[in-house]
């Protein structure tokens, strides 16, 4: 399997932090944020990694992150002109998908579990991660059955059909490309990681697993603040970066 860093977008919510830097790159306790999505990748094996970053940055990642090779994998960059959205990416990243299945995680998702099992056991279709949280309305919803098969799936609902948010760790075989192709933008002007997903609900092949640790978007200042301190308490001793 390969993986995708989705580390562009503009970080307005954390200005003027981010007016000279990106938000993936602001420290999080000892590291920069983005070595904890890539720590995440690596702990599970994965070691071909696409980067997608904003232009303006793009520098600054070669220059942290180089070819990979200190970390024991191969680091490959896309630039993505605009943030038109998170299913861009697929399109952004078809050569480097090829015919392989990826999973993608955004560089401010920083997590606790090791995802090691459910990527190693990923055949067809899709995969999400679900978190219970107290503020689904922010996230990406999914409705699930008492199996937790998938019943809806929403982008920032105004009544959340559930407390499962979302959460920025997506598995997907390689027709993710010609779906992401098919996205129409959004009434924000994105393209949507949920339209994937529903395009892989109708097919009846989106996995729901639940994620069972911490989990935090580092989008904010507040949940910035709680990663410093997650990283701090829980992960900065099992990190292998
Ligand atoms: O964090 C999980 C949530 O991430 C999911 O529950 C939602 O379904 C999903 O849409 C997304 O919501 P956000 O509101 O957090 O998305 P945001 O626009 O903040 O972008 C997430 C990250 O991806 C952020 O670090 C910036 C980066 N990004 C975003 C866009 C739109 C890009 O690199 N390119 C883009 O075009």
């Amino acid at each position: 399997m390969r993986g995708i860093i989705l580390s562009g977008g503009s970080a307005t919510r954390l200005r003027p932090c981010t007016l000279i830097t990106s938000k993936q790159l602001l420290p999080v306790y000892n590291r920069p944020m983005i070595y904890y999505p890539l720590n995440t990748l690596l702990k599970a094996g994965i070691k071909e990694i696409l980067i997608i970053v904003a232009p303006e940055r793009a520098g600054d990642y070669l220059n942290l992150l180089g070819s990979g090779k200190q970390f024991g994998a191969k680091f490959t960059y896309e630039i993505q002109d605009k943030p038109k959205g998170l299913a861009e990416a697929f399109i952004i990243g078809e050569n480097f998908i090829d015919d392989q299945s990826v999973a993608m995680i955004l560089g401010d998702n920083i997590f606790e579990d090791d995802f090691s099992e459910a990527i190693r056991t990923f055949d067809s279709g899709a995969r999400i991660f679900a978190k219970e949280v107290s503020d689904p309305e922010r996230f990406g919803v999914v409705e699930v059955d008492k199996d937790f098969k998938a019943l809806s799936i929403e982008e920032k609902p105004v009544s959340p059909k559930s407390n499962l948010a979302v959460t920025g760790l997506y598995l997907y075989d390689h027709r993710v490309v010609s779906a992401a192709k098919q996205v129409k933008p959004s009434e924000r002007g994105e393209l949507e990681i949920t339209s994937l997903h529903n395009y892989y609900l109708e097919l009846g092949e989106l996995q729901v697993t639940k994620v069972t640790g911490d989990w935090l978007d580092a989008g904010t200042f507040d949940s910035l603040l709680a990663a410093n301190i997650l990283a701090k308490e829980k992960l900065a001793d099992k990190m292998i970066i």
